[in-house]
C-alpha cells in the first residue's frame, strides 16, 4: 500500500466506520493562497482526506457528518469521449476540493472560508453506462440490476444512473459546494438523474468517539469488517476484471423508516428486533456485563430456554454466519426530507455498502431480511442502485482511466 493508502488508514483508528476523523497536521493545501483570510479551525476544519491513491476515498473512511448522493446519466449525445473528459475534470476538481483548494472552473465561493473538512468524493459506474460508453465488452458480470426483493416499493426514478457520486464532509457547505461545482461542470456530458442528502454525527459531538446512531435510536455499525480484520481487503476490494481490480460495488437503497410505528414499541420491544440494546448496542447474548464490542452469541439461551437473539432479530439474519459468510461494509447515512402527505416523517437511512461482490455480500442478505427479519415491517426501501466503484487514481491520472484507456 502506498503512502497515501496508508495515511488514510491512519485516520481511521482502530475502530472502523463510526469514529471521527482528526486533523492530520502537515497534509492540508489550506486555501490561504488563493483566498487570504481567516485559517480554517483546527481540527474538523483542517481535517483533509487524500483524493489520490490505490483506492478511492470515502470507503474505508468514517462517515462524514454530511453527504450528498448523486446519480447522473450521460447526455443524450455523450459517448466515451464525453465520459472520459467528464470523468478527468471531476478527478481533478475532486484532488482540488479535498485539498481545500477553489475549483477551476464554475467556483462558487460557497466554501471560500472553510478547509476541506475531511472531503471525499467517491466515484460510481452504473451497468446501463457501459452500453453508452461503447464499453459493453468491459462491464463486470457482477454489475446486473439488483433483483427484486420482497416488499420493495422502488421509485425507479431515484434509483440508477450511469454516474454515481457520493460527497461527504463535515461541513454542510463544503459537501454542497462540491455537488454544486461537479454538477455544473458536467453540463453538456452528463445530466442529474437524482439527489439525497444525508448525515451523520458531527465530529466533537460526543464527549468522546463513538459509533454513530440511526434515526431509530440504535448504535449502528458497530459489527461491521474492521480494516485490520486479516479478511477485509477479501470482503470489501474487487479483484476483477483488471479495470476494477482494488475498487469495489456500491449497493445504495434509500430505506424509510416507519418512525410513527417504530416510537410507539416499547423499549424491550425495539431491543428484541434488533438482537442488542439501546442504550450502548450490547448483544443481548451478553448478559448484564456486556458492552458494545462483546461478541455477540447466536447460540446464547435466556433462563427459559429461548434464544436470547430471537429467531427475527436484525443481527442473527443479517449475519455473516446466517448467509454463507456473505458480508459488507455498511457506511450509511440518515435522512430527513420534511413529512409526507400522511404527516408521517420522510426519514430514514440513506444504506450505503462496499461490497467485493454484491452476490457474496447485500443481496443474500437482503434476500433473507426481506422474508424473515423483525425490522422490516418498520421500513421501507423506496429507491435502489447498484455501481462499480473503480480503485483510486494517482496523482496526475483520473478515476475511471484503467477502463477506459486500459
Ligand atoms: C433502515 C434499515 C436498517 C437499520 C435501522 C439497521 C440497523 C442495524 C443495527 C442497529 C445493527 C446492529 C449494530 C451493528 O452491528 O451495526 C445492524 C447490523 C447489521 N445490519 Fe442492519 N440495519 C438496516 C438495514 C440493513 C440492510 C438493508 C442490510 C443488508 C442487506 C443490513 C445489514 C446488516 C449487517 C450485515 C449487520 C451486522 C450483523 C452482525 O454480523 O452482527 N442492515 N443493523
Amino acid at each position: 500500500m502506498g503512502a497515501q493508502g496508508f495515511s488514510r488508514r491512519a485516520l481511521l483508528g482502530g475502530a472502523g466506520a463510526g469514529l471521527a476523523v482528526g486533523a492530520i497536521g502537515g497534509a492540508v493545501g489550506g486555501r490561504a493562497a488563493a483566498s487570504p483570510g481567516p485559517a480554517a479551525a483546527p481540527g474538523t476544519g483542517a481535517a483533509a482526506v487524500p483524493f489520490h491513491g490505490p483506492r478511492q476515498a470515502g470507503i474505508v473512511e468514517p462517515a462524514q457528518a454530511r453527504v450528498h448522493l448523486a446519480a447522473f446519466d450521460l447526455a443524450p449525445a455523450a459517448g466515451r469521449e464525453q465520459l472520459r473528459t467528464l470523468l478527468r475534470i471531476w478527478s481533478a476538481t475532486a484532488a482540488r476540493l479535498t485539498r481545500g483548494e477553489p475549483a477551476d472552473g464554475h467556483e462558487n465561493q460557497i466554501a471560500l472560508d472553510a478547509g476541506p473538512c475531511s472531503l471525499t468524493v467517491t466515484f460510481g459506474f452504473g451497468a446501463a453506462l457501459f452500453d453508452k460508453a461503447g464499453l459493453a465488452d468491459r462491464r463486470p458480470e457482477a454489475l446486473v440490476p439488483l433483483p427484486a426483493f420482497p416488499g420493495d416499493a422502488l421509485d425507479p426514478a431515484r434509483g440508477d444512473g450511469d454516474l454515481w457520486l457520493q460527497i461527504g464532509a463535515d461541513d454542510a457547505l463544503v459537501a454542497f459546494h462540491a455537488l454544486r461545482v461537479l454538477q455544473r461542470q458536467a453540463a453538456g456530458l452528463a445530466v442529474p438523474r437524482w439527489q439525497m442528502a444525508g448525515f451523520g454525527r458531527t465530529p466533537g459531538a460526543t464527549a468522546r468517539p463513538t459509533t454513530g446512531r440511526n434515526l431509530m435510536g440504535q448504535v449502528d455499525g458497530t459489527n461491521n469488517p474492521k480494516p485490520d480484520d486479516p479478511d477485509f481487503a477479501a470482503k470489501v476490494f474487487a479483484t476483477g476484471p483488471a479495470w476494477l481490480a482494488g475498487g469495489s460495488y456500491a449497493v445504495v437503497r434509500r430505506i424509510r423508516m416507519l418512525l410513527d410505528d417504530w416510537e410507539n414499541q416499547p423499549t424491550d420491544r425495539q431491543e428484541r428486533v434488533i438482537g442488542r440494546r439501546k442504550t450502548d448496542g450490547a448483544p443481548l447474548s451478553g448478559g448484564p456485563g456486556a458492552g458494545e464490542t462483546t461478541p455477540v452469541d447466536l447460540t446464547a439461551t435466556g433462563p427459559d430456554g429461548t434464544l436470547a437473539i430471537a429467531p427475527d432479530a436484525h443481527v442473527r439474519v443479517a449475519a455473516p454466519a446466517s448467509n454463507g459468510g456473505a458480508a459488507m461494509l455498511r457506511r450509511g447515512f440518515s435522512y430527513q426530507d420534511g413529512l409526507l402527505a400522511d404527516g408521517s416523517p420522510d426519514a430514514g437511512l440513506l444504506f450505503v455498502a462496499f461490497q467485493a461482490d454484491p452476490a457474496r455480500g447485500f443481496v443474500p442478505v437482503q434476500r433473507r431480511l426481506a422474508r424473515g427479519d423483525g425490522l422490516s415491517r418498520f421500513l421501507r426501501h423506496e429507491a435502489s442502485g447498484l455501481y462499480a466503484v473503480p480503485p483510486g487514481a494517482p496523482e496526475g491520472g483520473y478515476v475511471g482511466q484503467q477502463l477506459l484507456e486500459g
